[in-house]
């Protein structure tokens, strides 16, 4: 692994999912590989799991870490190639990063997408810039695209959780107030197309297909009541239109997860990435049942990011 953006980057995604899962058995068995080591965390955007969880995972592994909150606590980065600076810009992107790789041995980046210009972000321009001017390997702690980490960790979830050899997973659109990246559904679609034991579903009303690049040719159920029916495992998640940039095409309650939907299933596990919207994405009943795994996803949040530091940094 040289970095880690996306499925592909995993490599064997078994022998990585086996591994997370001995790290998570012995979570500080393996401190000389991060002894001596510095892991940089730069957020362009919020975060709550991804930095928290990303300090943990470097402090389990024996290594340190410093965080960056680009803009807010740095000095306002320019990101044009070739840029005349002489406007609110204080130091380029170029200079930044390769300052920072100077300070870590592996350097985590948030950018999240602009839902504006299609092109700029499905092109990943901001995190590419990253990837040319980094010199040590980065790690996507979601661009604007992906979230491989939040995957990951939902992978390991399922894994935990399953009671089937195979099972039926279903990555359902829900209802939100606002537009959100694809980089959740994306992600997910990403890895959950390619696990040889998953028989996978995506359901969400029409104009919000997600980019073919990331679903791979799985199955779409329109009716989402239908596409419930046997499931194992219900992954709500809202995202705003690809095809229709950014739009918020349906706020349809009726799309919302609640127990009437959760009924259909084979008593499924539900699952979210977080942060959620109680009551509109999915109902309290099910968030707070015994069925949802919204916390032991979160906690695996630990685990993913601590098995590809081990990756990285062995
Ligand atoms: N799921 C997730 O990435 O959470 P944060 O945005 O809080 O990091």
């Amino acid at each position: 692994m040289k970095n880690f953006t996306s499925f592909a980057d995993a490599g064997d995604y078994k022998a990585l999912l086996q591994q997370a899962l001995e790290i998570k058995a012995n979570p500080y068995g393996y401190q000389h590989i991060g002894r001596n080591t510095t892991v940089g965390l730069i957020f362009f955007n919020p975060s709550l799991r991804t930095r928290l969880s990303s300090v943990k995972a470097a402090y389990n592994l024996g290594a340190q870490a410093w965080v960056l909150n680009a803009g807010a606590d740095s000095w306002t980065l320019e990101m044009a190639d070739g840029a005349v600076m002489n406007g609110g810009t204080q130091e380029h992107i170029k200079d930044a990063i390769a300052v920072m790789s100077q300070y870590c041995d592996v350097l985590g980046v948030r950018t999240f997408p602009t839902l504006k210009d299609k092109a700029e972000d499905y092109g990943e321009v901001v995190f590419n810039k990253i990837l040319q001017y980094a010199t040590v390997p980065v790690i996507s702690l979601e661009s604007a695209t992906l979230h491989p980490l939040q995957s990951f960790a939902d992978l390991i979830t399922v894994a935990e959780y399953k009671q089937a050899e195979r099972v039926k997973v279903v990555l359902t659109w829900a209802p939100h107030v606002r537009a959100l990246p694809q980089c959740v559904p994306n992600s997910f679609a990403d890895w959950f197309s390619e696990v040889s034991w998953v028989d996978f579903v995506i359901t969400h009303p029409k104009g919000y297909e997600l980019n073919e690049r990331f679903t791979k040719g799985a199955r779409i159920e329109y009716d989402q009541q239908k596409a419930f029916e046997g499931a194992d495992f219900i992954y709500a998640k809202n995202w705003s239109s690809y095809h229709d940039y950014g739009q918020v095409l349906s706020q349809d309650p009726a799309w919302m997860v609640d127990t009437a939907h959760m009924a259909r299933t084979n008593n499924a596990r539900l699952l979210h990435c977080l942060p959620i919207r109680r009551n509109v994405e999915v109902s309290d009943a099910v968030l707070d049942s015994p069925n949802s795994l919204i916390i032991p996803e979160a906690g695996n949040r630990v685990f993913s990011m601590q098995t590809v530091l081990h990756e990285l940094l062995s």
